[in-house]
């Protein structure tokens, strides 16, 4: 075993625990205390040109929980009746997370990175994806920090993004008083899980990793995608890694 640090190994002990729970136990409260060290976590993390471009709001009032939870149940009974494949969780465990943390983030900005501008050239709009890829990846970046310190201090997590169609931002947007020009992009649920959780499958390092060249042997093809997905991606997000075969 290659020799590593005191600190390599509590980073690694953080990582390996941290893992996902879609139910939790209804209390006790999360401390004040608590919210203020994960939120500390998520900002020292590094973003695009150093815009920092991330809102946090917590929320603590199960009123406020319980709407933002009911928004999730419809959606669910939509999916189901559009017969949408995907395996969706059930949404009620926000209603009843203890932590609740809504991420949101400013388009504007993109403003802030390389060759933005805003004359509708084809220019412009290549750097337009550019900057909004820099924008979701600087706060995917605060949000996992969160997540980690969340999980350092004892807690599951439940990283939620089934929100990025308009008409869920419509739903939620008016519940927490978020203006037009600021987006929710994920919700962080944390507290104690309901059930024992489990560890999820993962990747073996080789099948990530290239060395200086990308490694063919890594390439699916899109069949090979959809075969995953029917056959394999319900028991990833909801079984036990042992029972992946
Ligand atoms: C970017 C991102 C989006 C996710 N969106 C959802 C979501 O909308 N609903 C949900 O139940 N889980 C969501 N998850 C949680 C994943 O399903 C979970 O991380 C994955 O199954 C691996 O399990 P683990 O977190 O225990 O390692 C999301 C995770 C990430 C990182």
């Amino acid at each position: 075993m290659t020799d590593t640090t005191p600190q390599y190994d509590a980073l690694m002990e953080v990582v390996r625990a941290r893992g996902t729970s879609r139910a939790f136990k209804p209390g006790p409260e999360i401390p004040r205390a608590h919210f203020e060290l994960i939120l500390e976590a998520a900002r020292h993390s590094p973003s695009g040109a150093n815009a920092q471009p991330w809102h946090f709001i917590v929320v603590t009032e199960p009123g406020l929980k319980s709407e933002i939870a009911d928004y999730f149940v419809s959606e669910q009974r939509f999916r189901a009746k559009q017969k949408m494949k995907f395996p969706t969780p059930d949404y009620r465990g926000i209603a009843t997370a203890p932590g609740v943390i809504v991420v949101a983030s400013d388009f504007r900005w993109t403003r802030a990175f390389p060759g933005f501008r805003d004359d509708g050239s084809e220019l412009g709009e290549m750097y337009r994806e550019n900057a909004e890829r820099i924008l979701l990846q600087s706060v995917a970046a605060a949000t996992m920090s969160a997540h980690l310190a969340a999980a350092a201090l004892g807690y599951q997590v439940w990283w939620i993004t089934a929100i990025g169609q308009e008409k869920a931002q419509n739903a939620l947007k008016p519940i927490l008083g978020v203006p037009d020009e600021i987006s929710i992009l994920d919700i962080m649920c944390f507290g104690e899980p309901l059930k024992a959780p489990y560890t999820r499958w993962k990747k073996d390092i080789g099948d990530i990793v290239n060395w200086n060249r990308f490694d063919m042997d890594h390439f699916m093809t899109t069949g090979e995608i959809d075969e995953w997905i029917e056959t394999r991606r319900h028991k990833v997000m909801y079984k036990d890694a042992e029972n992946v075969d």
